[in-house]
């Protein structure tokens, strides 16, 4: 019998997996081995029956009507809002404003404060490591305003350069931006730290927290930036739905985007004025199930407790980066000392999309690709690599079957 992760008893593992239904099923005849929670973590009854609940009984347009589901809907959509807020503290629920996506969050930031405030020869600054999330809306942002995009460098383990990165910090830098983790690598970055030297420097900060989010407790007061993003779906909610935490000071400051119902306060042909934050920011019919099961989500994750959601991690990481590492051929590609539950790796000789489709023949979801994140793959001089990333209902025995079903496969394809 195959012990499971020791700091979550077995049977608590069981008993959060028994919440999941998609975990029950099986794949091509195995027991589903799901590890591509990085991609998208599966969702518990809890958010799936929160979101039915409200489609079912409550749903009607939010902020829009005196009739009673409009009502209900209007405080479950900002009932869910309180429950960000909380998540990770910060200082008011005007600071939290519902997108679609990390990639929205990162997008509305470049189009607000990028556009009001870049001129030409302006730097922002990304890491190497980036998603093509936090790359392209800031491509985008520097063909539009003359900025100019600087990368801080990382080294073979997949650690961002924080002498070059504050070696890069000069008048000119106007925005930083990076991830809190990385997806293809799982680098966690000490991004306090890098928070803090461009804040001293008065240059305005954006965190992708898209995969730090469901693994450890974030604290936005406490690391001081101005702005983070995440998403739902990898915190055990719906697609669709994210967050971006603004600072209300800087928020304050920041033309709307997106132009239409709810973000207005008048309009007439000669005029018109602005709701307040954060529906200023939230133009036309929201998400309004989204961020019911956003706000499920939350709740379930607050009765499991993110300090044991980290702890369970840790270990399950420590187990499978060394149980990857006996299989002849295999190199794990990001080695920080400081990393998310997530391995990529290679296997001599075949490729990572021909792993991937016999490991799925074998019950076992992994991603394999380039996870959007290309200059990666470049800095590596390899087209893909395949990913494992766990979640806090996986447990050793999944590593094991990961583990055989790797070792068969790479015999049928060498
Ligand atoms: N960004 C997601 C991933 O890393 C889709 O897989």
């Amino acid at each position: 019998m195959i012990a499971l992760a020791t700091e979550v008893p077995p049977g608590d593992v069981e008993r959060l997996r028994a919440q999941f239904p998609a975990l029950c099923r099986r794949v091509n005849g195995h027991l589903l081995a799901y590890l591509d929670n990085a991609a998208s973590a599966q969702q518990p009854a809890a958010v799936i029956d929160a979101i039915a609940d409200y489609s079912r009984n409550h749903h009607s347009n939010v902020h829009r009507g005196v009739h009673t589901l409009s009502q209900e809907a209007t405080a479950l959509y900002e009932g869910a809002r309180g429950k960000v807020r909380g998540f990770i503290n910060a200082a008011s629920e005007r600071e939290i404003i519902f997108v679609r996506g990390t990639t929205e969050a990162i997008n509305l930031v470049a189009n607000t404060l990028g556009r009001t405030r870049l001129q030409p020869g302006d730097e922002i600054v990304i890491s190497w490591l980036e998603h093509h999330a936090n790359i392209v809306p800031w491509q985008l942002l520097c063909e539009q305003t003359g900025a100019r995009l600087r990368v801080v460098p990382i080294d073979r383990r997949g650690v961002v350069d924080f002498d070059a990165y504050r070696a890069l910090l000069g008048p000119r830098t106007k925005i930083v931006s990076l991830a809190h983790v990385s997806n293809a690598l799982g680098t966690v970055l000490p991004i306090g730290e890098f928070i803090a030297e461009a804040r001293d420097r008065g240059i305005a900060t954006v965190v992708d927290g898209a995969q730090a989010v469901p693994h450890q407790r974030i604290d936005v007061q406490a690391l001081g930036c101005d702005f983070y993003a995440f998403s739902g779906h990898k915190m055990y909610g719906p697609t669709g739905i994210g967050v971006l935490y603004g600072r209300e000071a800087v928020l304050a400051t920041l033309p709307p985007w997106q132009g239409g119902g709810d973000m207005i306060l008048t309009v007439s042909f000669e005029r018109t004025t602005y709701n307040s934050l954060p529906w200023r920011f939230e133009a036309g019919t929201p998400n309004i199930a989204g961020a019911v099961g956003l706000g499920a989500a939350i709740d379930w994750l607050a009765e499991v407790g993110m300090e044991r959601i980290a702890a369970h991690e840790a270990e399950l990481l420590a187990y499978a980066t060394a149980r990857l590492l006996t299989i002849p051929g295999l190199t794990i590609i990001g080695t920080a000392p400081d990393k998310a539950s997530l391995v990529s790796f290679t296997v001599d000789g075949i490729h990572p999309h021909d792993l991937g489709t016999v490991l799925d023949a074998e019950g076992v979801a992994v991603r394999t690709g380039h996870h959007c994140a290309m200059p990666v793959m470049e800095f590596f001089d390899l087209p893909a690599t395949a990913r494992t990333s766990f979640a806090l209902y996986n447990t050793r025995a999944e590593i094991e079957q990961l583990h055989a079903a790797l070792t068969r496969a790479i015999g049928m394809l060498r």
